[in-house]
């Protein structure tokens, strides 16, 4: 007999449902009596008891279905310690759901935060196990995450198309890509798509620097430059600020966000007409590519074997291809950068990319 809980927390992306189905028929094949509640929206419904006892027939189907079955919710991290506005201890609140059930374990699908916040139920003595997901394969200890490589696919048909509308009106294009503070996403999308020009978070960028890339290749004849700039990149001058200046800086700016911000300077410096396409959460939507779907068939799978053996407090990752178990404490409140140093970046540049630096 086995009763598990299962949740998907923080932003959602293409292969949450891929990865339940693979924890739930990795531990069906094994274990006849096998009971699993679904919380709802996150650690919203550990906290509130919104759950439902699920069937197979709830798995079946879903592997190529995107978003998530279970719904999901933003429980920041740091507001878990603090009540709700009814007064409510929301750790003790998840403690007495999951006890009342009677639970052996708790599957918990998210990013960062959600990772915290699993390590933190573990410290409070509950049996978890966090599978990693994000687009923006930020989580450190894991090669890669579920969900980026259908991003990545998303932001380099962004990028296609885009190349052939510049190129018809000789214009300079930004494509803003998705990723949080990291540039994993842009980077990549940004090769895969033949950028010219890539600015990422972990190399601020010089205007200047963008501006002589764009009319080296006007001197060249090319008429038009592609820009992937991440929605995070940062110009030299304001990573020198603090936390709190770059807050009230954005929050004074007249720009929806950086890639306005570079557009206007772009063509005030080169006279060049410019246009911003920002695909947005469409990078999130529709099903998991071929790559996630085999990923998270992995990644369930190895769930289920942690959890016939009893093996809690970690987070199922892919390390050089292989699933792993990786302690918790070991990973959270980490994030994985992209290291402006890495093989990947010196070979883009040799081929002519400009970083802005
Ligand atoms: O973490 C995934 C992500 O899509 C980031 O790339 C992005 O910065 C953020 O979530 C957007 O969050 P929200 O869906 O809350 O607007």
């Amino acid at each position: 007999m086995k009763r598990i809980g299962i949740l998907t927390s923080g932003g959602d992306c293409q292969a949450l449902n891929a990865a339940m189905r693979g924890v739930v028929k990795g531990l069906s094949h094994s274990v006849d009596d096998l009971e699993i509640y679904g919380f709802y929206d996150g650690y919203k419904g550990l906290i509130y008891g919104n759950y439902r006892l699920l069937t197979s027939s709830d798995f079946s189907g879903i592997l190529t279905k995107g978003g998530t079955i279970l719904g999901t919710s933003r429980q920041p991290f740091k507001l878990m310690r603090v009540p709700d506005e009814n007064g409510l201890d929301k750790v003790e609140a998840m403690k007495h759901t999951y006890h009342k059930l009677n639970l052996d374990c708790l599957v918990i699908l998210g990013g960062n935060g959600t990772q915290k916040t699993a390590n933190l139920l573990r410290e409070e003595g509950l049996n978890v196990i966090h599978l990693p997901k994000t687009i923006d394969n930020d989580i450190w200890g894991t090669d890669i995450t579920f969900g980026f490589q259908s991003a990545l696919n998303i932001a380099t048909d962004t990028i296609d198309y885009i190349h052939t509308t510049a190129a018809s009106h000789n214009r300079v294009f930004i494509v803003e890509i998705m990723g949080h503070k990291v540039g994993w996403l842009p980077l990549h999308a940004g090769i895969a798509g033949g950028a010219d020009i890539i600015l990422i978070p972990e190399i601020p960028y010089n205007i200047n620097k963008v501006v002589e890339a764009i009319d080296k290749r006007t001197k060249q004849g090319k008429g038009f430059t592609i820009l992937a700039v991440a929605e995070g990149a940062i110009s030299k001058q304001d990573a020198k600020l603090s936390k709190k200046e770059l807050k009230a800086k954005i929050k004074k700016s007249k720009y929806p966000s950086v890639s306005y911000e570079v557009a206007a300077l772009v063509e005030e410096k080169t006279g060049r007409e410019v246009r911003v396409t920002v695909p947005g959460h469409m990078q999130r939507g529709g099903s998991p590519c071929a790559f996630d779907r085999v990923l998270c068939t992995q990644l369930g799978a190895a769930a289920a074997q942690a959890i016939l053996d009893e093996d809690y407090g970690c987070m199922i990752g892919m390390v050089n291809g292989r699933t792993e178990r990786i302690p918790l404490e070991e990973v959270a409140g980490k994030l994985k950068t992209v290291d402006p140093d890495c093989q990947l970046i010196q070979e883009a540049k040799q081929i002519g990319i400009c970083f802005g630096d």
